[in-house]
């Protein structure tokens, strides 16, 4: 669909992640500053669908670059999944003469855009997800916010584990990925890190850890929750190490907080590549980074492919630990 781009929309849609009100900022005044007007859709998907709507103007984005979570709100839309769903959305963009889409999500969002793609909107993709599991992009925003909370709940769990000659089973999020329990575990100097991606043998760690505790007052181990529940990975070093094992679950914590410098200078980058992107008639494909480069790719391959982890870190961190 090639029509001069007038008025776009912006939704912020699945889990919420550090500097997705950074992006949405970002895209109300580049746009505003390219003579656009932009509407905001209030929960995703799920106020596309009931035209839950505002109007974004300079000052009503004033005051949240510093705010995490997403101030239009997000939700995961299961009507949008359906035929009848992306044909309200259709007819919603149509009626409040939305020109483009702007998605701010991870890649179950992009699934959703690249399917009102193929009804004939203009859509493009901001990546905004704790996990950094989007192929296409080295990070997604949110990721190092995250990892920054992360390390620093790590280092005060090393003060007690120390102060008590404890073990540690700390679990992060990441879904089916292993990026954030990797990098959380070689920048917070943890001992151990389990992810999905390579295969668990707790007997190795177990006794491992019982080869290396003499002189250590503390053994910090990181589970991706994709890897393993921490109370299992807990337990079975109990029985193996014959010491004592605490849990802790860092749940939802990891998503919350302002966003790091890191996040917002990539969410306006981000921004403006995705306004510049659709006024060069540009369409169905993810705005990401790569090696230092801000690029687009077509949603399909970004769908379609799947993010490898960085072997060499994790091997790093154990390297680095012990
Ligand atoms: O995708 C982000 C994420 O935080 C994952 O790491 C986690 O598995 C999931 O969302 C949790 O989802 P919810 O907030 O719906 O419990």
């Amino acid at each position: 669909m090639s029509k001069e781009i007038k008025r776009i929309g912006v939704l912020t849609s699945g889990g919420d992640a550090s500097g997705m009100n950074a992006a949405i900022r970002a895209i109300v005044r580049y746009s505003l500053y390219k003579k656009l007007e932009v509407i905001g859709f209030y929960e995703g998907y799920k106020g596309l669908i009931s035209n839950d709507y505002t109007v974004l103007t300079g000052n009503s984005v004033g005051g949240i670059i510093d705010r995490g979570g997403t101030f239009l709100f997000t939700a995961r839309s299961e009507d949008f999944k359906t035929k009848e769903g992306l044909a309200t959305a259709k007819k919603n963009l149509e009626a409040d003469n939305i020109d483009a889409l702007v998605v701010i999500g991870g890649d179950g969002s992009f699934r959703g855009a690249r399917d009102l793609t193929c009804l004939g909107v203009n859509a493009v993709g901001i990546p905004a997800t704790i996990d950094n599991d989007i192929y296409g992009t080295d990070y997604s925003l949110g990721f190092d916010t995250s990892l920054n909370v992360i390390i620093s709940l790590i280092s005060k769990i090393r003060d007690t584990a120390s102060s008590h000659e404890r073990i540690f089973v700390i679990e992060v999020m990441g879904r089916n990925s292993g990026e954030l329990a990797i990098r959380s575990s070689l920048a917070g100097g943890a001992d151990y890190v389990l992810i999905p991606e390579i295969k668990v043998d707790l007997v190795k760690i177990s006794n491992a850890i019982k080869n290396h505790r003499e002189g250590k007052r503390h053994t910090l181990v990181i589970v991706a929750e994709g890897a393993a529940k921490a109370t299992d990975v807990a337990a079975s070093i109990k029985l193996l190490v014959e010491h004592e094992v605490r849990v802790s679950v860092l749940g939802h914590i990891q998503r919350g907080g302002s966003p790091s410098a890191m996040d917002r200078v990539l969410a306006a980058q981000f921004a403006q590549k995705a306004v510049d992107f659709l006024l060069g008639g540009g369409t169905n494909a993810m705005i990401g980074i790569q090696n230092n480069i801000i690029t687009t790719m077509p949603f399909e391959e970004v769908l379609s492919k799947k993010k490898e982890i960085d072997r060499n870190l994790f091997e790093l961190s154990h390297i680095l630990a012990l």
